[in-house]
C-alpha cells in the first residue's frame, strides 16, 4: 500500500499516531473565491495529516507589520498584488506544505506559473449564498467590506471563474460537506493525479 492510500485509511480510522507521513512530493495550493473554504480546510489537513500550512495573507500582514485592509488602505491593491507574487516567489524551495492563497492569487498568470512549479493547484469552490454566510460578519476582506450582497459576489465570482478554473489541477466544493470528506477528496485527488503523471 502507498503511503497516500496508507493516509486515507488513517483518515477514515482517525489513528492520530499514523498522521505524521508526509504524504506528497510537492505542495498542495489552496486556491478559490473569498469564503471558498481555504483557512478552514488547510488547518484541516495540518490537524489530519500534520502539514504543514502556509497562510500567505496571514505571512504578508505580519511582515508588512499591519492587516489587510490596512495595507490596502495605505499602499494600495496593486502594491498587495506584488506582495503575493513575491511570496510565491520566496515559496519555490517548500516541499510537502499546503499554500492556502488569498482568493485573488489565482487572477494572475505569473503566480499560476509558479504555484505549477512546485506542486498542485486545488480549487475550491462554493455558491454565493455559502460565501455570504460565511464572510458577513468579517472585516478582513476589503473587496467586501462595502459589497457583502449575494449579487456582488456572485458578480465578482463569475469574473472570476475563467482564471480560477484555467488554473485549477483539481476542483473539490466544498457546499454541506464535512471538512474531514472535503481533505479526503483533495488527498485521493491529489493522489489520483500524481499517479497519473
Ligand atoms: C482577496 C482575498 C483575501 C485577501 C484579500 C484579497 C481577493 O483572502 O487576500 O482581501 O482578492 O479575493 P481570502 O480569500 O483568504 O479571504
Amino acid at each position: 500500500m502507498d503511503k497516500l492510500s496508507q493516509l486515507n485509511l488513517d483518515c477514515a480510522s482517525r489513528d492520530k499516531n499514523l498522521h505524521t507521513v508526509s504524504p506528497f512530493d510537492g505542495n498542495i495550493f489552496l486556491i478559490g473565491f473569498m469564503g471558498a473554504g481555504k483557512s478552514t480546510v488547510s488547518k484541516a489537513l495540518k490537524d489530519l495529516f500534520h502539514l504543514e500550512v502556509i497562510e500567505m495573507d496571514e505571512i504578508i500582514a505580519r511582515e508588512n507589520g499591519m492587516s489587510i485592509p490596512e495595507i490596502f488602505d495605505k499602499y494600495g491593491e496593486e502594491y498587495f498584488r506584488q506582495q503575493e507574487t513575491q511570496l510565491l516567489k520566496n515559496l519555490q524551495s517548500r516541499k510537502n506544505v499546503v499554500v492556502s492563497c488569498g482568493g485573488g492569487v489565482a487572477m494572475r498568470p505569473v503566480n499560476v506559473e509558479e504555484m505549477k512549479k512546485s506542486g498542485t493547484i486545488v480549487l475550491l469552490q462554493a455558491s454565493p449564498v455559502t460565501i455570504l454566510e460565511r464572510v458577513k460578519d468579517s472585516h478582513d476582506r476589503p473587496l467586501l467590506e462595502n459589497n457583502k450582497t449575494k449579487d456582488y459576489i456572485a458578480q465578482l465570482m463569475d469574473a472570476r471563474r475563467p482564471a480560477y478554473e484555467k488554473a485549477a489541477d483539481l476542483t473539490v466544493g466544498t457546499d454541506h460537506k464535512d471538512v474531514r470528506d472535503i481533505c479526503k477528496e483533495i488527498i485521493d485527488g491529489v493522489n489520483a493525479l500524481q499517479h497519473s503523471a
